[in-house]
Order: C-alpha cells, then structure tokens, then sequence
C-alpha cells in the first residue's frame, strides 16, 4: 500500500535530481521544508509538499509524523563490515602502550584479521556479517559500500566478495562491492610487492570480471604498505576490468596518492588524515571525492581529516564509518556525523550533508539515494520527537530514530 507520511515537523535535505554532490560553501545549506507531507509509491518518493497541499489520506496508510523530522537514510560510502572475529586484544595493547604500527609489525593488525577469516566458513562469515549489517541499518544506514581485503589469498578474497554479493542479493538496501586485496602485503610476499599484486591481477580480476563480484577497486597506500607505483600498477589493471578506483590514501603519511588516484579518475580517495596543499590542489575541479573517517581518528587517536581546509578550499567532502575490526569497530553513523561536528569543527548542516548525498555520490548511488527527491528510493529515516536536525549530532552517538524504511517499508525486529 502507498504510504503517506504527514504533519512532518522537518523534511530535511530535499534536492533536485540534478545535484549530484555538494561542495565548498554549498556544504553549509540543507534545505529543509518545515510541516510538510510525504507520499511513498513503490517504494519510491512520489510526492512531498506543505501540509497545505497534503493529498486526500484514501488509500494511504498514513505515519503520523507530528513532532519528528524525516531524512534520507545515512549512505556509508566506505566500510569493511565482513570480517571474521575481532581485535579487541590489540585495543587492550594499544591501551598498554603499543602503537597501531607496532602492532601491525608483531603480525596483528589487518594479517591478524586476514588469518582469523581464512580459517572462517564463508556461511559463519556472512552470519557475523549480517548482524553487522542489521545492526547498522537499525542505526539508520540505508546505503553501504563494503570491501574485501581480510583475505589477502585468491581463495579468501573471492570468499569475501562472495559473502558480500550474497548481502546484496538478501537485503532491500543497496550495497556496492570494493575488492580491497591490496589491503597489506602476507608475509609470503614480503620481499615481493609486484608479485603479490600480479596474483591479485592475474588470478582474482578475472574471476571478479566474470561473476561481477565488485564495483570498484581499492589499496592502501601507505608507507609500510602499497607505494604509489603499486598503486598506479593496480589501478591500471583494474580499470582493464572497468574497475573504477576508491582508495586508502594519506591516513598516516601524504605519498603523493592523491594525485595518482585522480589522474586515475578515482570515485573517491579516502582517510587524507594527512594533508598537504598540492593534495588540495589535485582534487580541485575533479570528479573525485574526498571521505572522511572521523571514527577511526577517535579510535586509533590519530589526527582528524582537515574538514575545514577541504570545504574552504571550495571542496565537496563525504562522511563514512570505516567499520572494521582494527581501526574504527563501529558502524554507528550517528557517531560519525557528531564526531565530524565535534573535533572537525563541521556544522550540522555539512555534516548531514556529507553523510548522505555526498556519501550516495562517493559509491555512485546518488542516482538513487542520498536525498529527498522525487523517484529515488524511500529510504528514510524517521526521527523520534526532536528539536531539530541539529539534535542528531549533538547527542553524539544516540540515532534518535523512530523508525527506518527502507524502499518505504519499516525496519522489523
Ligand atoms: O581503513 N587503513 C587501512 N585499512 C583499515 C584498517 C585496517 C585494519 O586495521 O584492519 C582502515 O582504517
Ligand atoms: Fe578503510
């Protein structure tokens, strides 16, 4: 049945089809349409206005919104939700001392992960995935892009994006696939980038080709990582494959990867922790997005993404968790939006912006979700009783949702 959600306290973030993304000072306006209705067909948005103009309520069932906003469900650009088991112990090392590098050099961090999931069923791992997953969307996430990356051997990686193509099929909500298996280099490889990375080409794109596995190609570029050549060798492969890039790059050191993945027409480059100008100079007039992980920098105490220098400079900037087991354990999007207000300086307005429309364009979903626009998918979320959008990030880390729909039906239990 069409659904007719009415006396809307707040519509928040309404956009013309047209606007793909929003940048630089644009950022700071969130159109908003106070006492408004909205009418849902096929689980699509058909219609919305001033109550003044609200429909006959025959044949709707009607949502009473009185009290409560209603905006476009959070759109996670940038997560790596299937892993196997934690890495709780290595928090607790981290909190005696040890750094994320010395952990990383003992053979913990992501090759810690990457022996937990090849030793993991693929049937467990989509079991651990989806109550991720559910839990997430409780949360209010109606979008996500998720990476392999923890498998780090032909088998495991296809193991992964398996588990995520088999999410896509189960679940409304749409997901985009990375194949992250430049993610760290397995100690059998050590002494040899090219031929890791020549595995990666030669044995898992074919396959990724054939089943259509993923949507994008990432790598970590990092010292201690993947250089920028290796980059440059990996993208080049992919896009061979009409892989497009979202990359890992300037999360602890600034290599140059930005300006590499830009001339590989990234969709996004994603971390940039560290920043340098040229890096701002290379993404000015591009199709390339900047994302921003706020909850690992809070997880790992790293510094934050320069949010401000990358919106003043006229730049459009995106919002994602980063879920995984080793640098940001937590999904919470919520969390995400009011750490982005509260240590990067973000005001409401930018933050909400960039955890949805932003974050639909960073996974090439804006076509689809990320605003209120007529034709895009009903995928809401419906406040508690709130003040005002600005509530949501304030009570940092509490969604005060009421309900989330997902191509306009409501989230069960
Ligand atoms: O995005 N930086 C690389 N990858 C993940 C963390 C990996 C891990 O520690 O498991 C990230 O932070
Ligand atoms: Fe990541």
């Amino acid at each position: 049945m069409d659904q007719l959600f009415i006396h809307i306290k707040s519509l928040v973030q309404i956009r013309e089809p047209s606007v793909r993304f929003v940048g630089g000072k644009a950022m700071k306006e969130l159109p908003t349409l106070e006492n408004a209705y909205l009418v849902v067909k096929a689980g699509k948005i058909a219609a919305f206005g001033p109550m003044t103009d609200c429909p006959d309520h025959d044949g709707f069932k009607v949502i009473d919104a009185t009290g409560k906003l209603l905006l476009p469900t959070w759109c996670d650009s940038h997560t790596h939700l299937v892993y196997a088991g934690d890495r709780s112990g290595e928090f607790v090392d981290r909190i005696n001392g040890l750094s994320y590098a010395e952990i990383a050099e003992r053979g913990g961090g992501i090759l810690n992960s990457a022996k937990k999931l090849q030793q993991t069923t693929p049937s467990d791992l989509y079991r651990q995935s989806k109550n991720r997953l559910d839990a997430v969307m409780k949360m209010g996430t109606g979008a996500l892009e998720i990476k392999s990356g923890y498998g780090l051997t032909p088998q495991a990686e296809l193991k992964m994006l398996r588990v995520i193509q088999e999410l896509k099929t189960n679940y409304a909500l749409p997901i985009k696939a990375t194949f992250l298996g430049a993610h760290a280099l397995p100690p059998e490889y050590t002494s040899d980038t090219t031929a890791y990375l020549n595995l990666m080409i030669e044995t898992v794109l074919p396959t990724i080709a054939k089943e259509a596995l993923a949507d994008y190609i990432d790598i970590f570029c990092e010292t201690g990582y993947f250089s920028v050549a290796d980059m440059e060798h990996l993208l080049a492969a992919g896009a061979r494959y009409g892989l497009r890039p979202k990359v890992h790059v300037n999360q602890f050191t600034a290599l140059g990867g930005i300006d590499a993945a830009v001339h590989h027409k990234a969709l996004s480059v994603d971390h940039l922790e560290i920043l340098r100008k040229e890096d701002l100079t290379a993404l000015k007039g591009t199709t390339t997005i900047p994302v921003a992980l706020p909850g690992c920098s809070f997880f790992l105490g790293i510094p934050y993404t320069p949010a401000r220098q990358i919106i003043d400079a006229g730049l459009p900037l995106a919002l994602a968790s980063d879920y995984n087991p080793g640098s940001a354990p937590s999904g919470n999007m919520n969390f995400v939006m009011a750490t982005a207000c509260i240590k990067m300086q973000m005001t409401p307005e930018e933050a909400i912006n960039a955890a949805t429309l932003n974050g639909a364009y960073a996974m090439g979903l804006e076509q689809e979700v990320g605003s209120i626009t007529i034709g895009k998918r009903a995928n809401l979320i419906l406040t508690q009783a709130i003040n005002g959008y600005a509530s949501l990030p304030y009570t940092f880390g509490e969604p005060l949702i009421d309900r989330v729909f997902i191509n306009g039906k409501p989230l069960t239990d």
